[in-house]
């Protein structure tokens, strides 16, 4: 079975593809040509996954699944949120968008944070949500280099190494994507 993955991001592609294993082949923008950039202006994560994947569907015409993710800081009032991606300003890097969350926390007690996924999948003409939520704490300083984002400053509850520390596999089976993608896989199974 086909299905657009409406996402650019190769990281994110690369840990759906992985959860999703042979079952389904999943196209990305670049397979289909699309190299435009998909409108995110909704205020809340889940109107911005809405967004997207209708705008591919509308184009398109073949079934298709969004994404929108946000890192909820507790002691920011769930800050960066929806704007997790340009925190640190337009056409800033993840790392710029690390330093900031630091900086913000610095000489801040209370770490708690999660990040939320949800994801918007069109299919025969109707659309159905999924989300994935992970509770864990901003470290005081970076740990680890694999993953993106967020990841070598989140730790996952229960755990004692960030997101960047752990292996792919091990940080997709609790993440909120890799949660929300779950979800996602046992809907398209009973089809
Ligand atoms: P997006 O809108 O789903 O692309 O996510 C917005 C931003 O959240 C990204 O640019 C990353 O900075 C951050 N992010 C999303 N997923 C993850 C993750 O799994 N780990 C760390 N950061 C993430």
């Amino acid at each position: 079975m086909k299905l657009i993955f409406a996402t650019n991001n190769k990281h994110k592609l690369e840990e759906v593809r992985e959860i999703l294993g042979n079952q389904f082949e999943i196209l990305s923008l670049k397979d289909i040509n699309c190299f435009e950039e998909i409108p995110e202006t909704q205020s809340t994560i889940k109107g911005n996954a809405s967004q997207k994947a209708h705008y591919i569907y509308n184009k398109y015409k073949i079934d298709c699944f969004a994404d929108d993710t946000g890192l909820e800081i507790n002691a920011l009032n769930g800050a960066p949120g929806v704007y997790s991606a340009r925190y640190a300003g337009e056409n800033c890097s993840y790392e710029d968008n690390v330093q900031k969350v630091l900086k913000e926390l610095k000489n801040e007690t209370n770490r708690k944070a999660q990040f939320k996924t949800v994801i918007s999948l069109i299919i025969n003409k109707k659309e159905y949500f999924f989300e994935g939520k992970i509770k864990g704490k901003i470290t005081n300083n970076k740990q680890g280099t694999s993953g993106f984002g967020y990841d070598p400053v989140f730790l996952p509850e229960g755990y004692s190494e960030t997101f960047a520390e752990l292996s792919a596999v091990e940080k997709n089976k609790i993440s909120h994507r890799g949660l929300a993608t779950q979800k996602l896989i046992k809907f398209l199974a009973r089809l």
